[in-house]
């Protein structure tokens, strides 16, 4: 991979945790663990092959509709991974953003995701962005409220200025894991001309050298923008 193009920005739609786990005759809960684990294995080699932001959809703002105990399962699992990889992100000079309203979650959580953030704030080895309690349409009304609050007008760059991703920009690379061809509500404003990259392979299976061959493909992507390419 030595000199191939690498995406300054990747967003992950991370799909697959219970069909992963219902396979093996596990509850779906398996699978999101699982799946966590992953997280961090990804997150190390996105940022060790030069990748500057990764966001990460965590927790939808549709996921509510899922059973509770499912839920609470979600909740603890971000709960866990925010407290015991700050340290090590930290180590690694990682800063950790978050897109998504988390004014939803328990006290306890939101201070427990603000300390991270808080944290991590001064940290410029790599950003890891996580979409909780996120959706790209809310996100696209709340920029736009912001906005008409602040007596503005409304244009496509002040709507790209008060996204949440305001300051990471837009993403190079998309990748969705599971099966699924389609965005599902994830960074639809940003992703506008993103490469696309569709996966079968299940997220917890969605190993390193998967992640090199996503970046390995938008290598030999030419991106026109909409504009005519140059000979
Ligand atoms: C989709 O799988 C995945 C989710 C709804 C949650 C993703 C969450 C994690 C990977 C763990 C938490 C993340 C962090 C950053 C700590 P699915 O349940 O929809 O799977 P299915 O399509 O097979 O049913």
């Amino acid at each position: 991979m030595d000199g191939a193009k690498i995406p300054a920005h990747i967003g992950i739609i991370m799909d697959g945790n219970g069909r992963w786990a219902q396979s093996r005759g596990k509850d779906r809960s398996y699978g999101h663990r699982e799946g966590t684990a992953n997280v961090e294995r990804i997150t190390e080699r996105a940022f060790t092959r030069g990748v500057k932001t990764l966001s990460l959809f965590a927790f939808s703002s549709e996921n509510w509709a899922r059973p509770k105990a499912e839920i609470d399962e979600l909740m603890r699992l971000l709960e866990t991974y925010f407290k015991k990889f700050l340290k090590k992100l930290q180590r690694e000079n990682i800063r950790i953003t978050v897109m998504g309203d988390i004014s939803a979650f328990t006290v306890k959580l939101q201070k427990i995701i603000e300390k991270s953030v808080d944290s991590t704030k001064t940290n410029d080895g790599g950003v890891l962005n996580i979409g909780i309690n996120y959706g790209a349409r809310q996100e696209i009304a709340y920029a736009v409220n912001k906005i008409l609050e602040k007596g503005e007008k409304v244009t496509v760059e002040n709507i790209s200025a008060n996204l949440y991703t305001a300051e990471f920009g837009e993403p190079d690379l998309i990748i969705r894991t599971g099966g699924e061809l389609r965005l599902s509500n994830f960074m639809l404003y940003q992703g506008a001309y993103s490469e696309l990259y569709f996966t079968d392979v299940l997220w917890p299976d969605f190993d390193e050298t998967e992640l090199d061959k996503a970046i390995e493909e938008y290598g030999h992507r030419h991106r026109r923008f909409g504009k005519i390419e140059q000979q």
